[in-house]
């Protein structure tokens, strides 16, 4: 895609994720600052249980296409040294409104996922839930990454599965037991009411990370736990469609030493 394109789909994002953020993320936003727990997720499930990140103390991660920037807070309580960056500055907004009421605070940049104001090799973890992994192109944002990790550094994000993308309606609703599209139409796609995102198969998934200078470690395709309720406005799939195919999927990748 041409740089008009970039900057097109750019500007198109930015406008739904304000408006996202008007009527359900700014809302949801203290709630999810004060969980105690890491989790990853529409079911959220718990990094503990999934032996992911391990002992965060005195990391220096950058969060990309952090929202409210939850999931840097929860980094942060746990030792962390996040720096979250996102293209919505009315999602920053609300995470500005979370550190002041919570005391905690870390760098707060209003950045394209695919552009970086971050210096080369000054991070440890790069993480990403559902922020640039769907949003910005595979092919630009992952290269940014793994410039800004130190050698021997961590990425680890969530996106949605491919097979999630097969079968959610274009309109409105949740994905059934059909393919409604060919694979190859979703890298990118574009919804009808909705943005641009970028939902390469597994296999160009892998060959971009090696490409970028990765080594993929892992592909974990996240089931919800029994207990686990349908997201309240992420309205992806239901608790019980994702109790019987991925919905997510969880890659780590590491920076050769
Ligand atoms: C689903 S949210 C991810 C944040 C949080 N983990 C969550 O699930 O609510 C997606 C975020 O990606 C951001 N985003 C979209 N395009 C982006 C881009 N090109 N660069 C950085 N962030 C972007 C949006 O502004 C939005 O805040």
């Amino acid at each position: 895609m041409d740089g008009t394109g970039q900057a097109h789909d750019r500007a198109h994002n930015r406008q739904l994720w304000s408006l996202v953020n008007e009527r359900f993320t700014d809302a949801d936003a203290a709630a999810r600052w004060s969980e105690l727990d890491i989790s990853w997720g529409l079911f959220r499930i718990p990094d503990a249980d999934l032996g992911l990140l391990g002992d965060l103390d005195g990391l220096r991660v950058a969060e990309l296409g952090a929202g409210t920037a939850y999931f840097s807070a929860w980094l942060a309580r746990a030792g962390a040294r996040p720096v979250a960056l996102d293209l919505s500055a009315a999602q920053l907004g609300s995470a500005r409104r979370c550190q002041e009421q919570t005391g905690i605070h870390f760098p707060l940049v209003e950045a394209d996922g695919a552009v970086l104001p971050l210096a080369t090799g000054a991070f440890d973890l790069v993480v990403s839930e559902y922020g640039a992994a769907p949003w910005c192109d595979p092919a630009r944002w992952l290269p940014e990454a793994a410039r800004i990790l130190r050698p021997g550094g961590r990425l680890v994000f969530l996106t949605n599965s491919v097979l999630a993308g097969l079968c959610v309606p274009a309109d409105e609703g949740f994905a059934g037991e059909q393919l409604l599209r060919p694979q190859r139409d979703l890298y990118p796609i574009t919804w009808p009411e909705g943005g641009t995102e970028h939902h390469p198969g597994h296999g160009d998934w892998i060959r971009l990370l090696v490409d970028a200078g990765f080594v993929v470690d892992a592909l974990h395709e996240l089931y919800p736990p029994h207990h686990a309720a349908t997201h309240e406005w992420y309205d992806i799939v239901t608790a019980d469609w994702a109790r019987n195919w991925p919905a997510e999927d969880l890659w780590v990748a590491t920076l050769p030493g």
